[in-house]
């Protein structure tokens, strides 16, 4: 008998809009029947920058209990969902310096042949929903990844519209994350087990 995809959802969130799309697909990923592993990356800002943002010293507090994911995460997992809110674009840097922890696991060959995939948040309509997903897929060329995009796989993806990866809009912090964002995430996450099953299955036969 297979045993279960095992999952790191990994992301970066200051005021939680990434954190909520993270809790989505570590949710739905367990109902498709995934072992997953539910991390935040380290927080690199000073305490004074996250005291002077109401909305940022609450998710600080709020999930302080999500643990820290380290490299280990990513070497058990089958699979990988990373995070982040956009930074001019690109992924923050809270993430950008997870990645960097893993060249160690890199140079061993070890982040190869597993599935990837991302999800962003932005303030704005084309603030960088899709330039921050192609930034983080960067990486997972170079660590011989399995990008698991969304494409157009679903009906759910001709109403958010985004095929590089869930991604949601907070207009300034005004726009919570509603059904058309948590539509993309479950199927995100369900196309991300399946497809490591699959790849699960095909190499250890
Ligand atoms: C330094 C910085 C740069 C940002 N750059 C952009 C940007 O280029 N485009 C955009 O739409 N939003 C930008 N934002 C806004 C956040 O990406 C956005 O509010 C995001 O949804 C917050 O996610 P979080 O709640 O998970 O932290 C930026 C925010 C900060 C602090």
């Amino acid at each position: 008998m297979s045993t279960p995809v095992k999952l790191a959802v990994i992301y970066y969130s200051s005021t939680g809009f990434s954190a909520e799309i993270a809790k989505e697909i570590a949710q739905t990923a367990e109902t498709a029947g995934a072992e997953v592993r539910l991390l935040k990356a380290a927080e690199l800002a000073p305490e004074a920058a996250i005291a002077s943002n109401e909305a940022w010293a609450a998710h600080a507090a709020a999930s302080a209990g999500i643990p820290v994911a380290t490299p280990a995460d990513v070497e058990w997992a089958d699979a990988v969902i990373f995070g982040s809110p956009t930074r001019f674009g690109n992924i923050s840097s809270q993430l950008k310096q997870f990645i960097d922890t893993l060249g160690g696991l890199w140079a061993q060959g070890k982040l190869a042949n597993k599935v990837y995939s991302g999800f962003v948040t932005t303030a704005t309509a084309h603030g960088g929903h899709e330039s921050t997903l192609l930034a983080l897929y960067n990486s997972i060329h170079h660590f011989g990844g399995l990008i698991a995009s969304p494409g157009y796989t679903d009906t759910v993806k001709f109403v958010d519209g985004n095929p590089y990866g869930t991604s949601h809009t907070d207009a300034q912090g005004n726009n919570p994350v509603g059904e058309q964002t948590r539509n993309a995430a479950r199927h995100q996450a369900e196309r991300v087990v399946q497809i490591a099953a699959a790849l699960k299955a095909g190499l250890a036969a």
